[in-house]
C-alpha cells in the first residue's frame, strides 16, 4: 500500500459512481434479468374487508391456455410463519383487508396471467368491518388499546411531573387538535419480485432479484418462509428504484413470488401494478394528535402533552411513534406522551419516510407556532427559551444539538428579521403572503453490520458489505468512506453490495445506513492497515491480503441522546378567491453530524423537503368506507408534489463534528429532510392568512370560509 497522503474522499461531491450505468440503462432492476423459460404471477385480490372465503371456483382460469398454475389456500403449498402474519400467503381462509392476496395465477405472460386472474371466482362469507380512525372510540366495538412499544423500540408512554396541574396554572395554555390522513409511499420502481428455484443435487435453493431495502433481512424471511437454510437464498439488489419504508420489511408480494416460482418450476417474476402499491405493502398510519402546551408569559414551557392515536391491523402492529420526537425537543418540567392504537381491517400500516417524527413533528412544532402568536413571541426565539440542555427523557447529554445554530443560520439566510409578525399583513395583488418555520429532527442510531475488506498487490482494494442503494448513494458515499479509511483515492477501491452472500448488515433503514456500514468498513480497513504496518512493512504481499470488519454497537449510545436537528423555513402565497397554496420558496437547515458527499446529501434533503410539501399541500389516501379500501389508488388521483409545485428549496447544513456517534462522524440524513417541513408551510399559511389549519393537507377549501 502506497502510504500518500490523499485528498480526502469524504466531504468531496462526488458524482454519482452508479450514474452513468443509470442514465444509460445498463444498471438492472429486478424485473430486467432475463432468464430462460420465466413465468409470470398475477394476484387476485380480497373484495371484502373481512370475513372468509366460503369457495374458490379456479376451473375457467386453469382452462385459460398459457396459464400454469392458479395458487389458492387450497392447493398453495404450506410455509412456516413469520411475525408478521400478512406473510402466510394463501395459508388460510380468513380475509383481514380488502385487497389481501386470496389467489394467484402463474401463467406463460403477464397478460395471461392477469387474465386468468380475473376469471378466478371467489365467494365470501362477509362479516361487518370497522376501517375508520375516529378520536374517542368508546361507543365503537374495536376500542384504542396501548401498544407494548412505539415503533421501533420506544415505550408507548412516557411521563414525567405532573401535566395537568401545571397546565391548569400556566398563564399561557394551549390545547390543540393536529389530524394527519394516511399516505402512500410510492417509489417509482414498484415491489417486484424474480425468483428462481435450482437443485444442486445437495438440495433446493433460490435466486431471488427484490426490489428491497435490504438483502439480508430479505433473505432471512423468505428462508424462514419456506424451510431452507439462510445460506440456500442469495437475494439480489443491486439498483433499487426508491424504498422510503416500502421495502424495509418483507411484504406478501416477495412470497408470493418464490412460492409460484416452486409451484411452476420454473422462474417467476411478479411486479405490483401502481394500483397495488395502495394494497398490502405498507403505509403512513393516519393520526389523531391532541397537544398541550404550558408556559409562562416569557414562553417558558412549564408543561408538554403530546396524546397520539393511530391505527393499526389484525396481521401486524406497527405503532407510528409520532410523540417519541416530543421527548426530546423541549425543555419543560411536566411531560406526558402516549401512543394508542385502534385496530382495524385494513392492510398493515408499516414504515414511511421518518416514521413518527413526519406526523409528529406536524402537531408540535404547529403548536409551537400556535404558542409563539399566544404569547407575543417570535417563534425561532420561542424555540431557542426552550432548548433543553440535556435530553429531557433521559438526562443525557446531548453527543451534539444544533437545532438553535440552524434557526440563526436559516433566519440569517431566510431574511427572518424582516418579519412582521402580525399575521395577513403581506400580499401581492390576489395573493397573501406569509412566512413560517419549524423545526426537524431524527434520532442518529446505528445498528450492527459486517464487512470484508481485502487488498491486492497492485493497489486495488475490494470492499465487500450487504448494504444497499435504493437511491440514496450508498455505491457513492460507501465508496468514499473506504477510500478514507483505507488512505488511498476512490479509483482504487471497488465496492460490492446488494448481495447476501455478502457480510450481512442491515438494510437502508432508519438512516442508520452510511453511519453502521461505514463503522463496519471502517474497522475492517484499519485491521487490514495494522496487518499490513506489522506484518508487511506496508507492502500488499503477493497473495493479497484481507481483513473482516464488525461493528456490534455503539458504547456511547447509552451516554449520550444523539439526533440531528434542523430547521426549515417557508414561504407561501395564498390565492384570496381560490383558496390555493403555492410554495415559492423553502429553506431547510440541518445538524446532521459530518456530510460525506454534498452532492448526494443535497440530493436526500431535497428529496425529503418536496416530500414534505407534497405532503403539507397534496397528499391523502382516501378511505371508503363502506369496502374498506382507497378510492384514489394510482398516481393521477394520489396527489404528489410535481416540478410545477416546487418552487425554489435551498438546503445547506452547518458542519457538526461529533465523536461520539461513529468513526466517521455521520448523524444519517435519509429521513430528517421531509420532518418540519409541513408544519413550516402550515405556520406560513397562518401567518399569510390568519387561518389555522391543523388538518392536512392544507387543500383550498380549508382556507375558503
Ligand atoms: Mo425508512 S421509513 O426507515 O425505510
Amino acid at each position: 500500500m502506497t502510504m500518500q497522503s490523499t485528498i480526502r474522499a469524504t466531504g468531496a461531491p462526488l458524482n454519482r459512481l452508479d450514474g452513468v450505468q443509470k442514465v444509460t440503462g445498463a444498471a438492472k432492476y429486478a424485473y430486467e434479468y432475463p432468464v430462460e423459460g420465466v413465468t409470470y404471477v398475477f394476484p387476485v385480490q380480497s373484495t371484502i374487508a373481512r370475513g372468509r372465503i366460503s369457495s374458490i371456483e379456479t376451473s375457467a382460469a386453469r382452462a385459460l391456455p398459457g396459464v400454469i398454475a392458479v395458487l389458492t389456500h387450497e392447493n398453495a403449498p404450506r410455509i412456516a410463519p413469520l411475525d408478521d402474519q400478512d406473510l402466510a400467503v394463501f395459508q388460510s381462509d380468513a380475509v383481514a383487508y380488502r385487497g389481501q392476496f386470496v389467489a394467484a395465477v402463474v401463467a406463460e405472460t403477464l397478460e395471461i396471467a392477469r387474465q386468468a386472474a380475473s376469471m378466478v371466482a371467489v365467494r365470501y362469507e362477509e362479516q361487518p368491518h370497522d376501517v375508520e380512525l375516529r378520536a374517542n372510540r368508546s361507543d365503537l366495538y374495536k376500542p384504542e388499546y396501548v401498544p407494548q412499544k412505539a415503533a421501533p423500540f420506544y415505550a408507548a408512554d412516557s411521563a414525567q411531573g405532573d401535566v395537568e396541574a401545571a397546565l391548569a396554572a400556566a398563564p399561557v395554555s394551549l390545547d390543540q387538535t393536529y389530524t394527519t390522513p394516511t399516505e402512500h409511499h410510492n417509489p417509482l420502481e414498484p415491489h417486484t419480485t424474480l425468483a428462481i428455484w435450482s437443485d444442486d443435487g445437495n438440495g433446493e435453493s433460490v435466486t431471488v432479484y427484490d426490489t428491497c431495502q435490504g438483502v439480508s433481512w430479505r433473505r432471512d424471511d423468505i428462508a424462514t418462509a419456506f424451510g431452507l437454510p439462510p445460506e440456500r437464498i442469495r437475494v439480489l439488489a443491486p439498483y433499487v428504484g426508491g424504498g422510503f419504508g416500502s421495502r424495509g420489511f418483507t411484504h406478501p408480494y416477495a412470497i408470493l413470488a418464490v412460492m409460484a416460482a416452486r409451484v411452476a418450476g420454473r422462474p417467476t417474476k411478479l411486479a405490483q401494478t401502481r394500483q397495488q402499491m395502495f394494497g398490502p405493502v405498507g403505509y403512513r398510519s393516519p393520526t389523531i394528535q391532541r397537544v398541550r402546551l404550558g408556559a409562562g408569559g416569557d414562553g417558558q414551557l412549564t408543561a408538554i402533552a403530546h396524546e397520539v392515536v393511530a391505527q393499526t391491523n389484525a396481521l401486524y402492529e406497527m405503532t407510528e411513534p409520532a410523540a417519541v420526537a416530543t421527548r426530546t425537543m423541549y425543555a419543560a418540567p411536566n411531560r406526558r406522551t402516549t401512543h394508542r392504537l385502534a385496530r382495524l381491517d385494513l392492510p398493515a400500516n408499516s414504515w414511511m419516510r421518518a416514521p413518527g417524527e413526519s406526523p409528529g413533528m406536524f402537531a408540535l412544532e404547529s403548536a409551537m407556532d400556535e404558542l409563539a402568536v399566544a404569547c407575543g413571541l417570535d417563534p425561532i426565539e420561542l424555540r431557542v427559551r426552550n432548548e433543553p440542555a440535556v435530553d429531557p427523557e433521559t438526562g443525557r447529554p446531548f453527543s451534539s444539538r444544533g437545532l438553535v445554530a440552524c434557526l440563526r443560520e436559516g433566519a440569517e439566510r431566510f431574511g427572518w428579521a424582516k418579519r412582521n409578525p402580525q399575521p395577513r399583513t403581506r400580499r401581492s395583488g390576489r395573493w397573501l403572503v406569509g412566512t413560517g418555520v419549524a423545526a426537524s429532527t431524527y434520532p442518529a442510531v446505528q445498528l450492527p453490520a459486517t464487512a470484508h475488506v481485502a487488498g491486492d498487490a497492485a493497489g486495488r482494494y475490494r470492499v465487500r458489505i450487504a448494504a444497499e442503494d435504493i437511491g440514496q448513494g450508498a455505491w457513492t458515499v460507501l465508496t468514499q468512506i473506504s477510500a478514507d479509511a483505507l488512505e488511498v483515492p476512490v479509483e482504487q477501491v471497488q465496492l460490492d453490495i446488494g448481495d447476501s452472500a455478502l457480510p450481512q448488515a442491515f438494510p437502508a433503514w432508519g438512516s442508520t445506513g452510511t453511519a453502521s456500514w461505514g463503522w463496519a468498513i471502517v474497522d475492517g480497513a484499519q485491521k487490514l492497515r495494522t496487518r499490513l504496518r506489522d506484518e508487511f512493512g506496508g507492502v500488499v504481499p503477493a497473495a493479497g491480503l484481507e481483513a473482516d470488519g464488525a461493528f456490534n454497537g455503539n458504547p456511547e449510545a447509552q451516554q449520550f441522546s444523539m439526533h440531528a436537528f434542523g430547521a426549515q423555513f417557508a414561504e407561501v402565497r395564498v390565492n384570496e378567491d381560490t383558496g390555493e397554496v403555492r410554495v415559492p420558496r423553502l429553506l431547510g437547515v440541518f445538524a446532521a453530524g459530518r456530510i460525506v458527499n454534498p452532492k448526494t446529501a443535497r440530493s436526500q434533503f431535497l428529496g425529503g423537503m418536496t416530500w414534505g410539501l407534497s405532503m403539507a399541500l397534496h397528499e391523502e389516501s382516501v378511505l371508503d368506507p363502506r369496502f374498506g379500501d382507497y378510492v384514489n389508488h394510482d398516481f393521477a388521483e394520489y396527489h404528489i408534489a410535481t416540478n410545477a409545485d416546487v418552487g425554489e428549496i435551498d438546503v445547506t447544513w452547518i458542519d457538526e463534528d461529533d465523536p461520539h456517534v461513529n468513526p466517521i462522524g455521520v448523524k444519517g440524513i435519509g429521513e430528517i429532510g421531509i420532518v418540519g417541513t409541513a408544519a413550516a408551510i402550515a405556520n406560513a399559511v397562518y401567518h399569510a392568512t390568519g387561518i389555522r389549519v391543523r388538518d392536512l393537507p392544507i387543500t383550498l377549501d380549508k382556507l375558503l370560509s
